[in-house]
C-alpha cells in the first residue's frame, strides 16, 4: 500500500517534471522563429502634368500569413490606416510590417510613383489637304487619307479622331482633327482639311 502511494508519487513527479521539461524547452529555444509571409501589391505609377496636380489612389491591403493559423499584426509606414492616398508628384514608399504572435517580424515595401510629364505627344503622317471632287450625281464623295500615328515618351492612352478615312465628305472645306493624349493628359492636334468641289 505505502509502496503503491510512493510510486504514484514519483510518477507524478515525473510527469510534472517532464511537462516543465518540455515547457522549458520550448522556452530555451523561443518557439516559433518562422517569420510572417508577407506579399505587398505591385508597385503604382500615375502621371500628372502640372506641379499642382495630385492623384488619390486605392490600392490592396498585402497578403499576409503565418505558419502560428493566427493572422499577424499589420503596421504601415508611413502610417496609412487605410490602403489609400492622394499624392503630388514624388516617390512615396510604404513599407508594411507584420508581426506574429512571437515576435517574428517580416515586411514588404509598396511604392506610389507619381511621375510629371510636361512634354506633349509627337506625331507623324499628318496629311495635307485632301482635295476630292464630287461625283456628277451626288453632293458627297468618300475620303480616305493614312492616318497619322502619335509617339509619346510616356505613352499616348488616347487618340480622338473628328473623322475616319472612308467617311462621307460634303461639298465645302471640312477641317479634320486628330488629338493625341498621354499618360498625364498632354495633347497634341494633327488638323488637315479635306476640300470637297463640285463639276
Ligand atoms: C478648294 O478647292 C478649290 C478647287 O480646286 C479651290 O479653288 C479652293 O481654293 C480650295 N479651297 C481651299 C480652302 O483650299
Amino acid at each position: 500500500m505505502e509502496g503503491k502511494v510512493s510510486l504514484r508519487f514519483a510518477l507524478a513527479v515525473f510527469y510534472y517534471s517532464f511537462l516543465v521539461g518540455v515547457h522549458q524547452v520550448r522556452t530555451v529555444s523561443g518557439g516559433d522563429t518562422t517569420p510572417p509571409t508577407i506579399v505587398c501589391p505591385a508597385n503604382i505609377f500615375g502621371y500628372v502634368r502640372e506641379i499642382t496636380q495630385v492623384m488619390t489612389f486605392t490600392w490592396s491591403n498585402p497578403t499576409v500569413s503565418d505558419d502560428s493559423g493566427v493572422q499577424p499584426t499589420v503596421t504601415t509606414s508611413p502610417n496609412y490606416p487605410q490602403p489609400t492616398g492622394t499624392f503630388d508628384f514624388g516617390t512615396y514608399p510604404i513599407t508594411y510590417t507584420a508581426e506574429d504572435g512571437a515576435g517574428n517580424m517580416a515586411s514588404c515595401t509598396l511604392t506610389i510613383n507619381v511621375i510629371l510629364d510636361t512634354q506633349p505627344p509627337t506625331f507623324t503622317g499628318c496629311p495635307d489637304q485632301r482635295q476630292s471632287l464630287v461625283p456628277s450625281d451626288s453632293d458627297s464623295v468618300i475620303v480616305t487619307w493614312t492616318e497619322p500615328v502619335g509617339s509619346d515618351n510616356i505613352g499616348i492612352t488616347n487618340t480622338e479622331r473628328s473623322h475616319r478615312p472612308g467617311d462621307s465628305f460634303s461639298l465645302g472645306v471640312t477641317q479634320v482633327t486628330y488629338t493625341f493624349f498621354d499618360r498625364a493628359g498632354n495633347q497634341a492636334s494633327c488638323i488637315f482639311s479635306v476640300n470637297v468641289t463640285g463639276w
